[in-house]
């Protein structure tokens, strides 16, 4: 069995994280996402509240499992018996660091490849972090996440 682990931050899952998962999903056996800790930010949402989230927009993908994990994403990758580490990639911006982190994965734990999926172009200029900038100023965010993920939006800024 081919077993993908989609990692990431994902706070909050956009359209073109899921863009990202379904087509994973046609590729591989199974796919996880695992929601994790981006030693680099500074998230507004908790690790089970993302998972709930990704959970409730993958629900229709028999493939997909929503996990969340705090160490290293290789001891997740090797403990999962994963082969392959999905990443998105969307503008040349994204690939010095992107490469970085394929290196590193690869040297850390060669058992594992790393695919990137180009986003979709209607995505490509769409991250998380512009999302929640725009909710915080009250900006309309339908077609860059669900529903739900918008109305959580609200809630936490409204808080
Ligand atoms: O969505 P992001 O923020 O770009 O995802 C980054 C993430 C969470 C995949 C990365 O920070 C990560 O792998 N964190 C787990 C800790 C780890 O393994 N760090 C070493 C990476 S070489």
């Amino acid at each position: 069995m081919n077993i993908a682990v989609y990692p990431g931050s994902f706070d909050p899952i956009t359209y073109g994280h899921l863009d990202i998962i379904a087509r994973a999903s046609e590729i591989f056996d199974r796919v996880i996402v695992a929601v994790s800790i981006n030693p680099g930010k500074n998230p507004l949402f908790s690790l089970e509240e993302r998972a709930e989230m990704i959970s409730r927009e993958c629900a229709n993908l028999k493939k997909v499992t929503v996990e969340c994990f705090r160490g290293l994403l290789i001891e997740f990758v090797r403990e999962k018996k994963a082969s392959t580490i999905i990443r998105g990639l969307r503008a040349i911006s994204d690939f010095e660091y992107e490469f970085q982190m394929a290196l590193m994965n690869k040297k850390l734990y060669p058992e594992a490849e790393t695919v990137f999926l180009v986003a979709s172009p209607e995505f490509s200029y769409l991250s998380s972090s512009i999302v929640k900038e725009i909710a915080s100023f009250g900006g309309d965010v339908s077609g860059l996440v669900s529903r739900h993920v918008a109305v959580k939006l609200q809630e936490k800024y409204r808080g």
